[in-house]
């Protein structure tokens, strides 16, 4: 963890920002130091703003290439090197840090033939300490939750999220309470939660039911929420994007493709898009294609119907269990973030999913089962037209391989039994049993 002495204090030190309300016909404000994390107007979702007018794009570049170079622990961070884009906390010295971001962008010629693709690139946010995305979003939250003053953090996770949040929370002094859906979260990310001390209630309710729980808990209790709808969280989670423009030198990709669950994710991508955009940093957004799993998909029902209620998955499935959600809360940003850039969303299958991460696997690069999501949707995208073959396509991996080895095991034996039935893999690679006999063994291998 950073100490005050650590870290180092540079001429675009953080400034204020204030919390605003993200529905248009209200756009209430608040102190970034109020514990809310819905308008208490309206009810509408939050967002954090700041004032980047003295900002200049040139001089930004060099200072966060500049800053790659110091060992200090905000600037090693590929979250707080950033920092002039999230400038919320009053003081560098709550600052928790586990080296979050520096995640690679990686080529896959093998998922680019898969796909039909001249090229595909992966940004691996599996690199991240925790193997996920949600460290930086963590580093984020759990800063601000010291700089409140708050003792204790909770969050309701399909289990990444409650991986992230207890190792920031043990490195920030704070006390993780985690609520995760009874049997239902990968393995991996339990064993994180117990190692690094979180408190660990599985509750016989699936993730939807489970984040209504925790929110009045939170309150009852005086306890900080810190899933994706804590707006700190979002702004943690705009530097991947940032990280990624800086990766390739500015040049804006034509797609950036990524697995949708409650839908916090590609909210922060699409704002800090549209906050590099308007900075002169980039010239202009790539196009966000959101991916589903078909079985939890009410994103994606309702950008193909535009009913006028959402329409939540009211008993959501999917072996993709990071994404198992039916009533994602950030949908209304997502909304204006995949519009405003031009964008789609897509549904891909059981099979689509295991086969897509079956080849990241054989890209020599893995990840968790929603990560391929991604991989799988921009397929499908491609078969449809909707994405041409010479398109810059950057495809986001979300989580580690790690992160649920059983999925691995057991779609490689033949054995992977998802919601609709037994999943039939087109890549299986089953370990095979020999006797310690030389002469046999060399018969099986010719
Ligand atoms: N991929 C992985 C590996 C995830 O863990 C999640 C979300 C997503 C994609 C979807 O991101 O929710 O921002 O649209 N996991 C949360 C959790 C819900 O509790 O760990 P999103």
């Amino acid at each position: 963890m950073a100490t005050t002495a650590d870290l180092a204090r540079t001429a675009t030190s953080l400034t204020a920002s204030h919390l605003v309300c993200f529905s248009p016909a209200c756009r209430a404000t608040y102190p970034v130091t109020e514990v809310i994390y819905t308008c208490p107007a309206c009810g509408s979702l939050l967002e954090a703003a700041s004032d980047f007018s003295k900002l200049n794009a040139a001089a930004l570049k060099k200072t966060w290439r500049e800053r790659r170079m110091n060992n200090t622990p905000i600037d090693q961070s590929g979250v707080w090197r950033y920092r002039d884009l999230i400038p919320f906390l009053d003081d560098e010295k709550h600052v928790v840090t586990l080296r979050e971001g520096n995640t690679p962008v990686l080529n896959a010629p093998r998922a680019a033939q898969y796909s039909g693709m001249d090229a595909v690139r992966f940004k691996h946010q599996g690199f991240n300490p925790t193997g996920s995305f949600k460290d930086n979003g963590m580093t984020a939250g759990a800063s601000q939750a010291r700089r409140l003053g708050m003792s204790r953090v909770a969050c309701v996770s399909t289990g990444n999220t409650s991986a992230s949040m207890a190792a920031y929370a043990v490195a920030g002094g704070l006390q993780p309470i985690i609520f995760i859906p009874h049997g239902n979260i990968a393995y991996g990310k339990l064993a994180q939660a117990l190692e690094y001390g979180a408190k660990t209630l599985q509750v016989e309710a699936n993730f939807d039911q489970i984040l209504k729980l925790v929110r009045v808990l939170a309150e009852k209790l005086g306890i900080y929420l810190l899933n994706s709808i804590n707006p700190f969280r979002i702004e943690g989670q705009k530097t991947i994007m940032v990280e990624l423009m800086d990766q390739l030198d500015w040049q804006v990709p034509d797609w950036v493709i990524v697995p949708g669950g409650n839908l916090g994710n590609v909210s922060a991508f699409g704002k800090a898009l549209r906050e590099m955009k308007a900075l002169g940093l980039i010239d202009r957004l790539p196009r966000l294609a959101v991916v589903q799993a078909a079985g939890s998909a009410p994103f994606y029902d309702y950008w193909q119907h535009r009913q006028p209620v959402f329409p939540t998955v009211e008993h959501p499935e999917t072996l993709a269990t990071a994404i198992k959600i039916g009533d994602p809360v950030s949908w209304p940003k997502a909304m204006l973030e995949v519009t405003t850039s031009g964008g789609t969303v897509e549904s891909v299958t059981e099979t689509e999913i295991a086969d897509a991460k079956a080849i990241v696997g054989l890209c020599g690069i893995g990840c968790e089962p929603a990560s391929a999501a991604s991989l799988a949707g921009l397929k499908k995208l491609r078969a449809a037209g909707t994405i041409t073959a010479d398109a810059n396509v950057i495809c986001i991996l979300t989580g580690n391989v790690l992160k649920d080895p059983d999925y691995v095991y057991r779609y490689h034996t033949g054995a992977l039994e998802g919601p609709g039935g037994l999943i039939k893999g087109s890549f299986p690679n089953a370990p095979i049993v020999v006797p310690n006999n030389p002469d046999k063994i060399a018969k099986i291998l010719s």
